[in-house]
């Protein structure tokens, strides 16, 4: 499970005569990692790989002409200077405190785990998300509103939408009560409101503002919450506008649609995060599917209270840009955002939307692997050691991007032994050529030994 719902290889190495490099594992760690060119002490929390580490500096989300960065732009110009300051360049090593602590997740969410986070110590993560830099951001008070771009890193699923390194965007907007004409915030934060642009946008909003299962907050009135949703819905609103009229241009201009095609349509859906309420996503309709854009809310009180900035109030919400990107550029596969192959990258250029033109889809290998996992590890409710987020590591550690999606295929447990046997299928496919026969075999021979090595697994 993700730390929260929202969003969510070796490196091919290109010109070379074969992109096959079959990686070792390493089965301990040192007393220290380095981590983006800084030493830290391990632990028993430390769970970092090395081609997870390789991925840090590599700042997609500003690198001029990358799909990542143009999406970056584009959101950030609904965001202006001076009441919004960009910070683009924060260090994706936070402590456990600012990922988590500062933010109010309970001690027991699935998003602390080790199956779930990267912990560099146990002191130590890679961001799991943008939020993480809430509090110092409030704390630091160097503008009314801000917006963060910047990677985060989740163990997750393999498949052509999810890579454990990605992108977010988070902004906010807070008013302060000591600052605000007669310190009323509702009256400021509607007066900011009309200011913002209106829109054409067929929006589907039913639910109440707040009500028990999405509250309103002690520290809140309901007309201050009511001003503040609305003018967090209007902004976002706004975000969906700027990008996805630019991607129906470029559809348009491509020949994928039609000028008087239907008005795109978005939606709000009441939603749960620990450091909002009442929390929202925004979902919009995509093709005939609704897909999940964002996700915001009201502001807890406890982290501007816990910052040391009490008197403000306001709204925060947080972006994956993959996601968007995939839908402006047309890249059907989250792989291809880290490919350095020319053909890749020469299609894209700073403050253009134009559809990703796939250099040739090469053929897929499918290839199954079974096995029981030790019996310590499927003791009735024991401990359970390995996690299918083990296994995507796994393969991502030894077949890097050439890994295009795993699947768990088959689960069950000896009704005598009591041991449990796991089935995945793991799809290899490169994006920049076909593998061959060889290759196939190699790597999924490198899995298989990785799996019993590392988790003395029993193979079938
Ligand atoms: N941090 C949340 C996520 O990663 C998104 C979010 C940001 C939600 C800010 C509310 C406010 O899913």
């Amino acid at each position: 499970m993700s730390t929260t719902t929202l969003l969510r290889a070796l490196r091919p190495s290109t010109g070379s005569t074969s992109i096959l490099r079959i990686r070792q594992i390493p089965r301990y760690y040192s007393s220290k990692i380095t981590v983006g060119g800084k030493e830290y002490p391990t632990d028993e929390y430390t769970n970092l790989p090395p081609h997870i580490e390789a991925c840090v500096g590599r700042n997609l989300h500003l690198s001029p002409n990358h799909p990542i960065s143009i999406t970056r732009r584009l959101i950030e110009r609904r965001f202006p200077a001076p009441v919004y300051k960009a910070h683009n360049t924060l260090s994706p090593i936070v402590s456990v405190q600012q990922n988590f602590d500062s933010l109010g997740f309970p001690l027991d969410h699935p998003g602390r785990s080790r199956t779930d986070t990267y912990y560099i110590n146990e002191k130590t993560v890679m961001r799991t998300h943008t939020s993480a830099h809430q509090a110092d951001t409030f704390a630091a008070g160097e503008s009314e509103g801000f917006t963060i771009a910047a990677d985060v890193y989740r163990r997750d699923a393999i498949d052509r939408s999810h890579y454990p390194v990605f992108h977010q965007m988070e902004g906010a907007r807070m008013w302060s009560r000591s600052e605000v004409p007669n310190g009323d915030i509702a009256a400021a934060v509607r007066a900011d409101l009309e200011k913002l642009p209106k829109h054409d946008l067929v929006v589907e909003d039913s639910g109440p503002i707040f009500h028990e299962g999405n509250p309103l907050q002690k520290a809140h009135s309901a007309e201050e919450c009511e001003a503040i949703a609305a003018h967090l819905k209007r902004s976002l609103e706004g975000v969906v506008v700027e990008v996805f009229g630019q991607a129906k241009k470029a559809a348009i201009a491509a020949g994928e649609a039609k000028e008087d095609d239907a008005p795109l349509r978005v939606r709000w859906i009441e939603a749960y995060f620990p450091f909002t309420t009442p929390s929202w996503e925004l979902e919009v309709l995509w093709q005939g599917e609704w897909l999940e854009l964002l996700g915001c809310g009201v502001v807890q009180q406890s982290i501007p209270d816990n910052a040391g900035t009490p008197d403000k109030v306001g709204w925060a919400f947080g972006v994956g840009l993959e996601r968007v990107a995939m839908l402006l550029f047309g890249i059907p596969d989250i792989r291809l955002f880290w490919s350095k192959d020319e053909r890749f990258l020469t299609q894209f250029a700073e403050g253009r939307i134009t559809k990703f033109q796939s250099f040739s889809k090469y053929p897929p290998c499918y290839k199954d692997v079974a096995f029981w996992l030790p019996s310590s590890s499927s003791s009735a409710g024991g401990q359970v050691a390995f996690h299918e987020n083990d296994m995507m590591e796994t393969v991502r550690g030894v077949a890097g991007d050439l890994a295009e999606d795993v699947r768990l295929t088959d689960e069950f447990t000896h009704p005598k032994s009591g041991k449990k046997s796991m089935c995945f299928r793991i799809n290899y496919r490169s994006l920049e050529k076909t593998l061959t026969n060889e290759e196939t075999n190699a790597l999924h021979e490198a899995v298989r030994t990785a799996l019993k090595e590392k988790y003395a697994v029993e193979l079938r």
